[in-house]
């Protein structure tokens, strides 16, 4: 077959709903971008963890305490999920890492902000998962198999996720006066970085297009992030939360909040490096990985004593 009827093929398949699966032919352009995504999903789950894990040692309770650990333990599974994904494209995890460490690698722009207060692991939990959820269910209907059956089981985590961070957030506001505010304060500053999760306006995205005809992405960046405001804003008015744009208003024939236009100047910022916590957040995961070298060179020592004796592998 030559190459254009290879591609052919390829694009009835996707056409067909058909996975595309790690030995099958891909157009390179394909390969590339799943691979692009997927590596930079992964660092988002890892470098995720970081915000969160700062509040660990400050939760308001035992309950509390358990609940973040084991949304942190959830996240650092999604991350490994999705390397292993990565990983069936044909790079090792030790080469996107070092993309991602060499500025060669986006992860999301969400977690170069500050979380200040416990309101804010609310706020997150709530609101970036809570987005999350929106775009990795529609991700799960993705062509490439791997990437979609992560996030088939990343998902089924992510409900947990979002509901603890809701249940924070509606106990803050069902609490003190100064709960309240605390709310409203996290509220305010996490509401629009949460809508740059779903990434550029359709009309500047440009990974979009080709996305959509390999059904990379099944729906569009406005499409996904329209829908995690129509959900969010009933949530928050439910618990007395208001949202933060003086625009907000709700559209009787469309059924959609309507909202203001995002900074899209601070989102380049961020994703550029220049967000409040771009350097901490890179310059603290280059620190842990050197610091695990070791046991990655035990595994490995391990690994290739039981390869020369199988004997001993149980
Ligand atoms: N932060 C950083 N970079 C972003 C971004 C964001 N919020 N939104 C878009 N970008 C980047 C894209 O990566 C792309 O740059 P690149 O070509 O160098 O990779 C550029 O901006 C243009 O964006 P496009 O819309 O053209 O790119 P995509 O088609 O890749 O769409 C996306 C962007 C919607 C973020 C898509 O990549 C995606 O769905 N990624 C997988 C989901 C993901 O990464 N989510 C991040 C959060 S993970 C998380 O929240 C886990 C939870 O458990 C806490």
């Amino acid at each position: 077959m030559t190459e254009d009827q290879k591609l052919i093929k390829f694009q009835q398949r996707i056409d067909a709903d058909e996975k595309i699966e790690p030995k099958d032919w891909m157009p390179e352009g394909y390969h590339k971008t799943l691979f692009r995504q997927i590596s930079q999903h992964a660092h988002s789950e890892i470098i995720g963890m970081q915000p969160e894990a700062n509040w660990v040692l400050r939760a308001p309770s035992l309950r509390a305490k358990k609940i973040l650990l084991a949304k942190i333990q959830d996240e650092a599974g999604h991350g490994l999920y999705l390397y292993s994904a990565a990983e069936t494209l044909g790079l090792d995890r030790s080469e996107m890492i070092d993309m991602l460490h060499k500025g060669k690698a986006k992860y999301s722009s969400i977690f170069n902000y500050p979380v200040l207060t416990w309101a804010d692991i609310g706020a997150v939990g709530w609101l970036v998962d809570g987005a999350a959820i929106v775009n990795q269910t529609m991700l799960a209907k993705c062509s490439y198999g791997p990437y979609a059956r992560a996030m088939l089981r990343i998902c089924k985590e992510e409900g947990f996720h979002q509901r603890q961070g809701y249940e924070i957030m509606a106990k803050m506001m069902n609490g003190t006066e100064a709960q309240k505010e605390m709310a409203q304060d996290a509220m305010n500053r996490w509401w629009e970085p949460s809508l740059m999760m779903f990434g550029p306006h359709d009309t500047d995205s440009p990974n979009s297009k080709d996305s959509m005809q390999w059904k990379i992405k099944v729906e569009s960046n406005d499409r996904l992030r329209q829908r995690f405001i129509d959900r969010t804003v009933e949530q928050a008015h439910h618990i007395g939360l208001k949202v933060p744009d003086a625009n907000l208003k709700y559209n009787k024939e469309t059924l959609h909040w309507e909202t203001s236009d995002i900074n899209w100047e601070e989102f380049k910022n961020v994703v550029n490096g220049n967000g409040p916590c771009n350097h901490q957040r890179l310059s603290h995961h280059i620190k842990c990985h050197n610091e695990g070298q070791w046991v990655r060179e035990a595994a490995l020592a391990f690994e290739a004593k039981q390869m020369s004796n199988p004997a001993t592998i149980k």
